[in-house]
């Protein structure tokens, strides 16, 4: 495969079980989290269009997320191999190519919105990757991210076990993150609650309004920033 420098870890040998962890009760209960955290900050077409990039995609678990939320998703990957396994899943409003985030191939403002899901921790070069996602996004669209929280015990415990690609990683705290995001634009910044998503698929109720910084979470498996470009 074309593994970089451009990139920690070579995501090549995983592709074909990259999914699995989304199947096991403890990633339906992250993916819960982080969905909720997602929604609550992606706009409903915010520049009037529905284009999205969705860079670092993988197998495309979050692309066919995106693509259901009813926007025309385009994901790009550096990893042939997981994108071969995004490709064979012919999912509707999804189409898959190889590239790299550090130069995406794409004219500058042709996005609505911008992800890049658990994708920035490994990147050698993130001001860059960065800059490249925010080139591509028109005035006024959002660049949507989520990555691993360097401060959620569960991450802390991945990388004292060793475990890839956990420890190949290298992760933000939110403050962290957040100094980063503001070269670039408005950010706000969430940390998910995996626990408070589990009783909103328990129960059928309201949404739980309590996420975030501002209730001094910032201990959540995941952090989800979202960045409106000027
Ligand atoms: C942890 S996986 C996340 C995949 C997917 N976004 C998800 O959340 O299921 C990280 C992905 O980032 C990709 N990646 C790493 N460096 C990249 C780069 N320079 N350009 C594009 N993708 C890259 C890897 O190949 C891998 O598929």
């Amino acid at each position: 495969m074309t593994f970089s420098s451009h990139s920690r870890f070579d995501f090549g040998e995983l592709a074909s079980r990259y999914d699995s962890w989304y199947e096991t009760d403890e990633g339906r209960r992250h993916d819960a989290a982080q969905k909720q955290a997602v929604l609550a900050l992606l706009p409903k077409h915010a520049t009037g269009g529905r284009c999205l990039l969705d860079v670092g995609c993988g197998t495309g678990h979050w692309s066919l997320f995106f693509a259901q939320q009813d926007y025309e998703v385009t994901g790009v990957d550096i990893c042939p191999e997981m994108i071969a396994a995004a490709q064979a899943c012919k999912a509707l409003h999804c189409r898959f190519d190889v590239a790299d985030a550090m130069n995406l191939p794409f004219l500058d403002k042709s996005f609505d919105v911008v992800s890049a899901m658990a994708m920035l921790e490994f990147i050698s070069d993130t001001r860059r990757v960065c800059a490249e996602m925010i080139r591509c996004l028109k005035p006024g669209g959002r660049l949507v991210l989520g990555t691993l929280n360097r401060l959620a015990e569960i991450n802390q415990r991945r990388v004292a076990e060793q475990a890839e690609p956990y420890v190949s990683a290298q992760m933000f705290a939110p403050e962290e993150l957040c100094k980063l995001l503001m070269l670039f634009g408005n950010v706000t910044i969430r940390v998910t609650m995996e626990e408070m998503a589990v009783q909103r698929q328990a129960s059928d109720g309201p949404a739980p309004v309590k996420h975030g910084l501002d209730d001094r979470n910032e201990s959540g498996a995941f952090i989800v920033a979202m960045v409106v470009k000027p």
